[in-house]
This record gives structure tokens, C-alpha cells and sequence, in this order.
């Protein structure tokens, strides 16, 4: 028998109903300010989660715990060779959650439709530059064109709408928003910019070099009108905003200088079957062992309830005890 259903609630008023999934640590760029280089430590085969234990923990999350959206994150996620068998395993599910992707958009040409046939409700596709030498410069890999035909065949296999994320970056795209917006007006994408978070794997990141939802916006405005496109906020973190009248809208989400940890609903569970109540959480939750030494879905329902209910009230960036988390983005998922 199944555990009444719970809810991931925290000491703050907060219940996670968004459950961010991410199905590897690797990629196949390496995008300046997710992964080094060189010199990453990858996680061990062994410990990476198989397709079952995934879907175990989803079913868990959905029928017992609240879940109700799924985003499928890595690393990139499509590298994993069973990604379109996990998006149909979970829109299987009896509970039938909203499926997700946040991808860089490389292989996407191939897989959009299967995607869209097994059930994937959403796509992101992250997208910083549309120039071929700052792409180059910025992931380390030749891969713009690989990227803009993951985004055609998406909208074409009907994941609409398409949304793409970017981040700015000082003195390497700053100059880029309204050359960004205007790309994904004219495709019919949902532009969404997101600052930039101290998540780099080389602890390099500064305030100074971060550019502020502000400077996002009033860069935007020299080129268009934009109009506030929503009154409340809830949970979803883009503040949006109506391009010159148009139904064309375009996101900004100021993760760090206006923070939405207070409206929070996401859980995140690691490759490696780590249960993280933030992204900036210093500790985890390890279902993974749990699940391995044989535990029922109700004792494993109940560490995940254990660690959400220790969710800290907000990311502290501001603080000055602020630490980052040892995990680089690469290896919590976006
Ligand atoms: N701050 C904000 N966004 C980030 N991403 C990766 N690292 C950071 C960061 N430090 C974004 C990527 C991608 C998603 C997975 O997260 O650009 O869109
Ligand atoms: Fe890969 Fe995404 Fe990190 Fe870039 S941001 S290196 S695409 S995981």
C-alpha cells in the first residue's frame, strides 16, 4: 500500500510541485560558465541512476508526493541514449505530470519529433549568442548551426511554445538582447534571459561582471516598447514583458538581484540520485543508497520529504556567509 499522499512542504509556507530531473553530468559543449574545460570530474558510471531507478522516483514524486510537472535537465539530457524512453515512461505515468526538457539544442534536429510523439509537453533551448565566434568562444565547440536546427525542428514536431533561455555575460554577449529578441520574434520563440547565478565551476563569478535584469531591459528598450505583460507572478520566475504591443512577449528572470525563492515549488533530484531542495542547497538527500539497499517507496517518500522540509527560506547570495555549493550547474541541472 501506498503512503497517503504527501506534500513536499517546507518550514516557510512552500510545497514543491516541480520536480527537476537530471538524467546525466556530461555535455557536449562547455559552455565557459557551466564546465571547465578540462579537469571536470565526471560522475562514476555506477552511481548514475538507471532508466528504472529514474522512473521509480518520478512515480514516487507524482503519485505520492504532489509532483506535477517533470523537467528532464543534465548536463545535457539528450546525451543520455534513453531520453525519448524516459520522456514516455513518465507521460505514461497514471498521474500523467506535465514532461519538460532544458537542452542546448545539439541532436535536437534528429529527436524533436520522437520527442513530441513520447509525450514531451515543453522545451528550452539554451541559447546565448547567435554569432558562430562568440558561440564558438563561449562553449568551446563549432556548434551554432547545430544548435538553430534543434530549434526549427522542435517548433516544426510542435513543442510550442519553443522557449529559449540565455544569459549575458559581461564583455562577451551583453551587447546581444535585442539581437536575441528579435531572432526569436521573428521564429515565433519565447525569449527568456536569465542572470547570470554563481554556479561557475571555477568559482569566478561577480556581481560586477553579471549583467542585472535592469541593464537587460533598458538595453531592450532602445529597440522596442515594452509593456508589462502579467500581474502576478506565482510561481514562474520570468517577469514578462509585451514587445511593442504585439502578443510577442519576452522574459526576464532576475534570479539574483530580485530573488523568487519565496514562490519557490521545485524539487531536483541529481544524476547520481541526490535529492536537492535548491540549487544552492550545501546539502543532499541520497535516495540513490536508499533505493539501492532496498527500500520501499514509502521510506523513500519519506527522505524526500525529510530534506524538502529542510529547504533553507532563500539562495543567501547577498549574505556574507554566502558559500556556492560544491556541485557546478553541470551537475545539478538547470
Ligand atoms: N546562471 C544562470 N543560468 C545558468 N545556466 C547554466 N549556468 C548558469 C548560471 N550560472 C543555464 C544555462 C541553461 C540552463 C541549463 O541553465 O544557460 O539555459
Ligand atoms: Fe552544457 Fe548546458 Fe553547461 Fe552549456 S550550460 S556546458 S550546454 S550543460
Amino acid at each position: 500500500m501506498s503512503i497517503e499522499r504527501k506534500q513536499l512542504a517546507d518550514h516557510y509556507g512552500r510545497v514543491a510541485t516541480d520536480l527537476r530531473v537530471s538524467v546525466t553530468d556530461r555535455c557536449n559543449l562547455r559552455c565557459t560558465y557551466c564546465m571547465p574545460e578540462q579537469g571536470l570530474d565526471w560522475l562514476a558510471k555506477d552511481s548514475i541512476l538507471t532508466d528504472e531507478e529514474i522512473v521509480r522516483l518520478i512515480a514516487i514524486g507524482v503519485r505520492d508526493l504532489g509532483v506535477t510537472d517533470v523537467r528532464f535537465t543534465g548536463g545535457e539530457p539528450l546525451i543520455r541514449p534513453s531520453i525519448v524512453k524516459l520522456v514516455e515512461q513518465v507521460a505514461q505515468l497514471p498521474q500523467a505530470p506535465r514532461v519538460a526538457m532544458t537542452t542546448n539544442g545539439i541532436g535536437l534536429e534528429l529527436v524533436a519529433p520522437s520527442l513530441a510523439e513520447a509525450g514531451l509537453n515543453r522545451i528550452n533551448v539554451s541559447l546565448d549568442t547567435l554569432r558562430a565566434d562568440r558561440f564558438s568562444a563561449l562553449t568551446k565547440r563549432d556548434r551554432l548551426a547545430d544548435v538553430l536546427a534543434g530549434l526549427e525542428a522542435a517548433k516544426q514536431a510542435g513543442l510550442n511554445p519553443v522557449k529559449i533561455n540565455s544569459v549575458l555575460m559581461r564583455g562577451i554577449n551583453e551587447d546581444e538582447a535585442p539581437d536575441l529578441l528579435r531572432f526569436a520574434i521573428a521564429n515565433d520563440y519565447q525569449l527568456r534571459f536569465i542572470e547570470q547565478m554563481p554556479l561557475d565551476p571555477m568559482h569566478q563569478w561577480s556581481r560586477e561582471n553579471m549583467v542585472p535584469a535592469d541593464e537587460i531591459l533598458d538595453s531592450l528598450r532602445q529597440h522596442f516598447a515594452l509593456t508589462p505583460a502579467d500581474d502576478e507572478r506565482g510561481a514562474a520566475p520570468a517577469e514578462l514583458w509585451n514587445v511593442d504591443g504585439s502578443n510577442h512577449s519576452v522574459g526576464v528572470i532576475a534570479s539574483v538581484t530580485q530573488p523568487f525563492c519565496g514562490a519557490c515549488d521545485r524539487t531536483r533530484i541529481t544524476a547520481d540520485g541526490m535529492v536537492r531542495n535548491c540549487l544552492f542547497a550545501r546539502r543532499e538527500g541520497d535516495l540513490k543508497t536508499l533505493m539501492r539497499a532496498g527500500a520501499t517507496d514509502d521510506q523513500i517518500a519519506e527522505a524526500w520529504l525529510n530534506e524538502m522540509s529542510a529547504k533553507a527560506p532563500s539562495h543567501g547570495i547577498d549574505q556574507p556567509n554566502f558559500l556556492q555549493p560544491q556541485r557546478p550547474m553541470s551537475a545539478i541541472g538547470g
